[in-house]
């Protein structure tokens, strides 16, 4: 896990969620209970995603630039309506209602245009402003958080 750069982890992840997400969509008129352990994967990546960015990278980045108003700012915006789209659907498939795909799609379009500012600034940015032992103690940080922080 360590011997990658921020970049490279955090894109893969990116990736790995949107195709949970895309499984859950091809499945949930189908095979709603295969969808919805999709669904679940998920919704328990992006929440952990979500608070490996703020409690770890996002302050890194704040501290390594010294701009605590300006990027980060967006993202935690961002990551708010991310949230709210995603009870959206977690509404809906707690009442097994396979008709998302509004909520899916207003989730989708914060989420990729998120991910690619993350991808070409931020990540970027952080990666070049780090020691590798830096960036192995942000990988050990990711793993301490407990997961009861994010499984709600
Ligand atoms: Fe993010
Ligand atoms: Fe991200």
């Amino acid at each position: 896990m360590s011997e990658q750069g921020i970049k490279t982890y955090f894109e893969a992840d990116h990736d790995r969620l949107e195709g949970l997400l895309k499984r859950f969509q091809e499945l949930k008129r189908t095979d709603f209970t295969k969808a919805k352990e999709h669904f679940r994967e998920f919704k328990f990546g992006l929440q952990r995603h979500i608070i490996w960015e703020e409690e770890i990278l996002f302050p890194l980045f704040e501290q390594k630039t010294g701009m605590t108003m300006g990027p980060t700012e967006v993202m935690r915006i961002e990551h708010r309506q991310i949230r709210n789209h995603l009870e959206a659907i977690h509404r809906k498939v707690q009442e097994q209602n396979p008709e998302s795909d509004q909520e899916e799609q207003m989730l989708l379009s914060v989420l990729s245009a998120h991910n690619q500012k993350e991808e070409s600034i931020l990540y970027p940015a952080i990666d070049r402003s780090m020691t590798g032992a830096e960036c192995a103690s942000v990988f050990a940080a990711m793993k301490n958080i407990p997961e009861g922080r994010y499984s709600t």
